[in-house]
């Protein structure tokens, strides 16, 4: 039997990524600008379906930081963020020598619990630093609760810097995440949705956003014949090359979104009796998730056995899996910042882990998760 590896989550190509690069060649548009660039921010704005404005940018990352600073946070401030993410969530805000302030999450999204997000924002008001900016994520695809982070932002005046990185496609009351932050970030990595080989937007709800973001994206160059600069810039726009990946990729994204969904459905129907394993599925119907990353959680008080005992079984077998994130304030780097909340991502990370996702994913690859998967919990 083929025993190639089977990754997490590789990048699937739809089929005319190279014909909208050979137009770039043919054209000589091999540059930060050009029509992919136009058109793969085009074809986002129609996709998101929202009067928005996109920025195509050469990192989520990027997106972040810019969002940051179009936000208005400076050297001194803080910045609440979702513990359980990334590091990308949160390394932006430390970029600008400013300091985050992290959340806990709440078990049925496992992103920002509103309830600990208020406790955060009072505590910190009582002394004395009323937060910048809050920063929620929609973890491996999963909407954050949007309506109660939104309420309790706006009920102390605090804009939403919206990490939608893994969730392109997903959805909250059939609107689509990117589109609830005053700002919001999506990544075009090679492990996410849809990728362009590297690369991220920032989506904004004005035109005078988009432009002061692509502005600050190309070096903050001032309207003059000679290089003039009054700020600080960056060179984070995304290439018209790889812009020409994501043209093609965009033609498929709705596909790959009901593949990696058929692929969280498969872990449901295999896992249904099995006791110790929960499959991470929307809390109700209010919740549309990509399932970018399909991730379920052991119980080990069960049977004894742990997420470590899978993610070893399943490396013999050359299937690749993944704890989940590392929440931020148990990193070494992060551990002296505030943390508001208990131990729910703490114990999602210690009894999690995510699984084989791709939307390229074959029926043989399948029978090979499922045949080391059912030997591992003794499924019959
Ligand atoms: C939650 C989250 N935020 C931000 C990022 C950063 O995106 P990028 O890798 O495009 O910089 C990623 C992915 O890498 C992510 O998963």
């Amino acid at each position: 039997m083929d025993n190639a590896k089977i990754w997490l989550s590789s990048p699937h190509m739809g089929g005319n990524e190279q014909q909208y690069i050979k137009e770039a060649f043919d054209t000589n548009w091999v540059a930060p600008l050009g029509p992919n660039v136009t058109g793969f921010e085009e074809d986002l704005e129609k996709f998101l379906n929202d009067d928005v404005y996109v920025a195509a940018l050469s990192s989520g990352t990027a997106a972040l930081h810019l969002g940051l600073i179009l936000l208005g946070v400076q050297a001194g401030d803080e910045v609440i963020c979702q513990s359980f993410t990334f590091s990308a969530s949160c390394n932006p805000i430390v970029y600008l020598g400013a300091s985050p302030v992290f959340v806990d999450s709440e078990p049925d999204t496992w992103n920002m619990c509103p309830k600990a997000l208020e406790e955060s924002i009072l505590d910190r008001i009582k002394l004395g630093k009323k937060p910048k900016a809050i920063v929620p994520v929609h973890l491996y695809g999963m909407p954050f609760k949007a309506d109660e982070i939104r309420a309790v932002a706006d009920k102390y005046q605090i804009p939403v810097l919206e990490d939608s990185a893994e969730a392109l496609g997903s959805k909250y009351k059939g609107r689509n995440c990117g589109t609830f932050g005053n700002i919001s970030a999506l990544s075009f990595n090679g492990n996410k949705i849809i990728t362009t080989s590297g690369g991220g937007a920032l989506v904004a709800h004005t035109k005078e956003i988009k432009e002061k973001t692509v502005f600050l994206a190309t070096q903050a160059r001032d309207a003059a014949p000679h290089y003039q600069h009054s700020e600080i810039g960056y060179n984070y726009r995304l290439s018209n090359i790889c812009a020409g990946i994501g043209r093609g990729q965009m033609e498929v994204l709705e596909k790959h979104v009901g593949l990696r969904r058929q692929m969280h459905q498969f872990y449901a129907d295999l896992f249904k009796n099995v006791k110790e394993v929960t499959v991470f599925t929307e809390p109700d119907t209010d919740y549309f998730s990509n399932h970018w990353l399909s991730c379920i959680v052991i119980n080990p008080e069960v049977s004894g056995k742990t997420s470590t005992d899978l993610r070893i079984a399943l490396e013999k077998e050359n299937i690749e899996c993944r704890p989940l994130w590392k929440p931020m304030h148990l990193q070494p780097v992060f551990e002296k910042y505030p943390y508001y909340g208990g131990t729910i991502s703490q114990n999602l990370f210690e009894n999690g882990l995510c699984l084989p996702s791709g939307s390229n994913i074959t029926e043989s690859d399948k029978k090979r998760i499922s045949n080391a998967l059912s030997n591992f919990f003794n499924i019959f």
